[in-house]
């Protein structure tokens, strides 16, 4: 048995977005992903990823789980070894009972050192004879000698085994280098080559200055532009923020993050003194990442060219900052330009003033709205701005955003605080529809799943079932066995209950993880819960009277064959009260 304790701080540590990502190519809709099932055949998706609860969902075939449960499925392993895997993956050891070598139980300080043994060996080679075009390559880029020391920026030769000849005269076993991603295994099986080769090397950092991967550049227009290490028992993509170790100071400094896309535009920025740059290397942030940088600020500049901020659909994605709590301002640069570019050729000071006098996402958001869609589109306009003004915590400023878009459009504000009641729930109920495509089963068990979500998704809801309904008014023995463990982590003080953490309380193939799949699916949909819990709970009820009602009606008959006058009495006005409660 591997305790719970670890299983749930491998589901903390992993991201289901990023597992999956793996297999399937998921696209985001609102604060979900969403994708083709990959468990069975269809052509519209209607596979779910939830990144907030960490568990997936087909609304088609019904399978769902947390991230575990996918591996285990998606790679057809038993559930030990997927944990071993996930484990892996979330550079968690697993108890030390579990690993038989104990080389294994700090594969992570191994991969860290390996990791720094190549990073001066690629640094030693830039500063080679046969590093001197690589060299050249990044002074006429305008590196500074000592920003490429700072960044530990090095050269991959262009040689198939150079590392990897390297580490066998020390002595490193090749497995490691493997696994660090540094070496690939040939197909033919004729040993292992070097992953990097002829490549600008950018080692990735976290936040303790360990590195963890790297980023290999071409030095011409050859693609792909970039490689980049592959995941990893330390490197997990969306858990990192390039040059975060460099910059935590001037973040928490200046009291602000500017966010950039690429590992030149941070290094460069740093070069000129600008000292408070990250890069989300390329792509969407993650939860993950926006954990990180809510460490040292509440404000985030996000840095676009033109031709990006083009889409004000490309901006939803920012809502993932709103949400935590993050301020969200957006600073355009001309079209064609990156910062690296744009520091370059007109300074760091014209930066500063362009970040600066970056707008607030709201307004900035609404702007580009206006102008593409015209003020007149009203409901096309707060179809967009509704979901990301509803994403804010604070009431006061959640206020003054629908008093100021009320103004805008010259609509009253009492109309779009209504409209906003209506996609508090998000994006998401794009999915109502599916939803019904689910083989309904037994009309009761549809209610209590449907009540188990519900009290999952919040502890008022979860009490005021226990107490109205109570739990042994359950009939699905897996539901009760669920709903009673939720009710005892709120009890122990739980705020809120992780999904993907409460499922991996099960095996894999026990119906309670359907269970919670399923009930966390309906939660989702459901946009006024309260009504929801009422109607569920009279339908339980109204169910178990009727299942009571069956039995004693048996009872009656056995009693009636047996000429038993004394219980035929007693059952009968049994029956009779059974009726009556049910009509009341
Ligand atoms: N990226 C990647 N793989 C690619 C292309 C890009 O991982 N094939 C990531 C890299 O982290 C890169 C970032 O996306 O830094 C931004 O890409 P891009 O703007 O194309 O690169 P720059 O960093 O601006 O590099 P350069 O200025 O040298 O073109
Ligand atoms: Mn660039």
């Amino acid at each position: 048995m591997i305790p719970q304790e670890v299983l749930d701080r491998i589901i903390d540590a992993l991201d289901i977005v990023e597992v999956v990502s793996e297999y399937v190519q998921l696209k985001k809709t609102g604060r979900n992903f969403k994708a083709c099932c990959p468990f069975h055949n269809e052509k519209t998706p209607s596979f779910v990823v939830s990144p907030e609860k960490q568990i997936y969902h087909c609304f088609g075939c019904s399978a769902g789980g947390n991230a575990i449960g996918f591996i285990m499925k998606q790679e057809n392993i038993s559930f030990p070894e997927a944990v071993e895997k996930a484990a892996a993956r979330a550079g968690i050891e697993l108890p030390r009972y579990r690993v038989e070598d104990k080389q294994k139980a700090s594969l992570a300080g191994q991969l860290y050192e390996i990791n720094q043994f190549a990073t001066v060996f690629y640094q030693n080679f830039l500063r080679s004879e046969k590093g001197k075009k690589a060299l050249d390559y990044l002074k006429k880029r305008g590196f500074s000698g000592e920003i490429l020391t700072k960044f530990k920026i090095g050269y991959a030769p262009d040689e198939w085994e150079a590392l990897k000849k390297h580490c066998e005269k020390k002595k490193i076993a090749p497995m490691l280098l493997r696994k660090a991603g540094l070496t690939i295994p040939s197909e033919k099986g004729k040993g292992d080559y070097d992953r990097f080769r002829n490549r600008i090397i950018f080692p990735i950092f976290n936040e303790r200055d360990n590195v963890l991967g790297f980023g290999g550049r071409v030095m011409d227009d050859s693609l792909p532009k970039y490689i980049n290490s592959p995941e990893t028992a330390v490197y997990t993509k969306g858990n990192v923020l390039y040059g975060m170790n460099f910059s935590k100071r001037g973040i928490r400094d200046k009291g602000f993050v500017v966010i950039t896309e690429g590992y030149m535009d941070v290094i460069i920025p740093s070069q000129y003194g600008i000292d408070n740059t990250v890069a989300a290397s390329g792509t969407a942030l993650t939860p993950r990442q926006v954990g990180m940088l809510k460490k040292y600020t509440d404000t985030a500049i996000m840095v676009f060219d033109a031709d990006q901020a083009g889409e004000a659909a490309s901006l939803r994605g920012l809502d993932l900052l709103i949400e935590e709590g993050v301020k969200v301002r957006i600073a355009t640069l001309p079209e064609g330009e990156d910062p690296d570019s744009f520091i370059r050729k007109n300074g760091p000071e014209k930066f500063t003033e362009q970040i600066t006098s970056a707008k607030d996402l709201f307004d900035y958001k609404l702007d580009l709205l206006i102008k593409k869609l015209g003020k007149r589109d009203i409901g096309g306009i707060t179809d967009e701005m509704l979901p990301t003004i509803s994403r804010v915590n604070n009431m006061v400023v959640k206020s003054g955003y629908l008093k100021t878009l009320a103004e805008r459009l010259d609509i009253h504000e009492e109309s779009l605080r209504c409209e906003m009641n209506k996609v508090k729930k998000d994006y998401s109920y794009h999915y109502a529809e599916e939803a019904k495509v689910v083989p309904t089963s037994k009309n009761y068990r549809n209610s209590e799943i449907h009540l188990l979500g519900l009290a999952v998704s919040d502890k008022a809801l979860c009490s005021k079932i226990k107490k109205e309904l109570g739990f042994d008014k359950f009939r699905d023995g897996n539901i009760k066995t669920v709903i009673s463990i939720v009710d005892e982590l709120f009890a122990k003080g739980e705020k809120e209950i992780n999904p993907g953490k409460l499922i991996s309380r099960f095996r894999e193939g026990k119906d309670e993880r359907d269970a919670i799949t399923q009930a966390v699916a309906k939660a989702e949909i459901t946009q006024d819960a309260e009504k929801a819990l009422r109607e569920c709970m009279t339908c339980v009820r109204k169910e178990n009277k009727e299942e009571e009602l069956k039995e004693l009606t048996q009872r009656l008959k056995e009693a009636q064959r047996n000429k038993n006058n004394d219980e035929i009495n007693e059952l009968v006005s049994k029956i009779a009260g059974v009726h009556k409660e049910k009509a009341a």
